[in-house]
């Protein structure tokens, strides 16, 4: 039988999702019932008893005269109890008094009927009933979610590969450079033949170092080779699939409490940091909904990750060259690759729209979004400029509480010493799960579904150019 994940994982660090959302959807409800419920009760009952004791003055005079009872507001002629009872007795005065008065002047009867009394709660009340609903869900929901308090500005250390794997994905990544290389190679000298120039990015492979790209990611641009769009050989890449979905797709699964399917990588690449060349990166936040990073490479001096809750930077190498395998990946509630009738929804809600770090991913998103159409054509929300500024107002809104209400940590998940015993846990439990099914969707993607841009609703919005001139090597993944 495969033990599971948590077995070499230190203990007790990571929550149990399902018992938090089953105790936060408990303290949800009750909360909803105590604010639509109780408390416009209470609060009505006491706000009404200084008229119940005028009531009960009159009441204990029995000069039942049926005028003076038929005018009397309802309120009065009954000690009220909330709204329900309050309701009944109203309706119940009313008819009496309109019986007795029918037997004595119908005409009289008529103006005096009381004006039915609104079964309703007194504004005020129902103000602070609303705003206190409000406010004590909302402070529930980020104190109490794990996705919003223990993950969502976490930083989780553990092992994904091997020394000698390590080490063999260095020699793919520099086989594939070499192809790059020879390629530009062969291109410079045709087009000098044929009297052109190189485009940048053809121009840039036959800088130092030679093969590798160097200008991918916008302003912050990384000397790097993605897995699918830059030569890796479909063999290398069945390899690399098998140690993602093996180890890395559970162990994100566990930690961020998300189902496999609803991961998805939108860039996978390795990248170099000389001493040389291109040494380190500057302070940024990235566009994903979680990012991995793998050290390939120890010999090599200065170097790493340096954290501020989401921003970070790539601390600069003194000497010898420092590679790292990357991924930024999406969390998906609906596979955009999907056919239309197929999107099932794949997270949860705790997970999704009531997470406030994977909320403001989804606005950043949108707001991109209507950028791109605004550049290219297309029609959504009207493209409206107002709605443009809502997107991006709420993505930083939603980022800044998130970031108040999640805790910043640090958290080395694996001893050292279990490493090895934790990769093999995870190695076994996957070819058990081979054999018993395959089950494809049920998978995170790690190739197939990279470089799009996604909009509020899952759809895609864009394919990255790089994703576009690969169409080919996309078709065979
Ligand atoms: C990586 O390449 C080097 C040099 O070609 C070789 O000596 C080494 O055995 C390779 N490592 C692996 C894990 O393939
Ligand atoms: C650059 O030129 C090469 C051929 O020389 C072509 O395959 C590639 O798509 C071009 N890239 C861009 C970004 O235009
Ligand atoms: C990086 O950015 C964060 C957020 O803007 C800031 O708090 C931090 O001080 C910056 N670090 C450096 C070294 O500039």
């Amino acid at each position: 039988m495969a033990v599971p994940i948590d077995t070499y994982m230190e203990a007790n660090v990571l929550p149990n999702y399902e018992a938090k959302c089953m105790v936060l959807s408990v303290v949800v409800i009750v909360t909803a019932v105590f604010w639509v419920v109780i408390f416009p009760y209470v609060a009505s009952r006491l706000l009404m008893e200084p008229e119940e004791v005028d009531t009960s003055k009159k009441k204990d005079t029995p000069s039942t005269d049926t005028a003076t009872t038929s005018s009397t507001p309802s309120t009065k002629a009954k000690p009220s109890n909330g709204m329900k009872r309050r309701g009944k007795s109203n309706k119940k005065s009313t008819t009496d008094a309109n019986k007795k008065t029918t037997q004595k002047d119908p005409s009289q009867a008529k103006d005096e009927t009381p004006p039915p009394e609104p079964p309703s709660v007194p504004l005020p009340i129902l103000a602070v009933a609303s705003l206190g609903c409000m406010v004590s869900l909302f402070y529930e929901v980020m104190t109490m979610s794990p996705y919003n308090t223990f993950v969502a500005r976490g930083v989780f250390q553990v092992p994904i590969l091997t020394a000698l794997e390590c080490e063999q994905l260095i020699n793919i990544s520099m086989a594939a450079a070499k192809i790059n290389q020879d390629m530009a190679l062969q291109e410079q000298q045709r087009a000098e033949i044929a009297g052109e120039s190189l485009n940048r990015s053809m121009e840039s492979l036959l800088w130092e170092p030679k093969g590798w790209q160097k200008l991918r990611h916008g302003n912050y641009p990384t000397t790097d080779l993605n897995v699918i769009t830059d030569p890796f050989q479909k063999k290398d890449l069945d390899w690399l699939q098998e140690k993602l979905d093996a180890r890395l797709a559970p162990t994100l699964s566990r930690i961020y409490g998300l189902p496999e399917s609803a991961i998805r990588a939108n860039d996978m690449f390795v990248v170099r940091y000389d001493a040389d060349f291109r040494a380190k990166l500057e302070n940024h936040t990235d566009d994903s909904d979680i990012s991995i990073n793998v050290l390939l490479t120890d010999d090599f001096e200065g170097g790493g990750t340096r954290f501020w809750k989401l921003n970070h930077e790539g601390m600069q190498t003194t000497k010898g060259t420092r590679m790292i395998f990357v991924g930024f990946l999406g969390v998906d509630r609906i596979d955009p690759f999907a056919k239309d009738d197929n999107r099932k929804p794949k997270l949860n809600l705790w997970a999704s729209w009531l997470s406030l770090p994977w909320v403001s991913t989804k606005f950043k998103e949108a707001y991109s979004s209507m950028i791109h159409r605004k550049e290219h054509g297309g029609v959504k929300y009207g493209n409206n400029k107002y709605v443009e500024a809502l997107f991006l107002d709420l993505a930083n809104v939603f980022q800044i509480v998130g970031d108040f209400f999640a805790v910043h940590h640090v958290k080395n998940l694996v001893a050292p010493e279990n490493a090895d015993r934790f990769i093999n846990n995870l190695d076994e439990a996957y070819r058990e799960r081979q054999q018993k099914e395959v089950d494809d969707t049920a998978k995170a993607t790690w190739f197939a579904g990279q470089q799009v841009d996604l909009d509020l609703d899952g759809t895609i919005t864009a394919e990255w150019s790089t994703r576009r001139a690969s169409k080919n090597r996309f078709m065979e993944l």
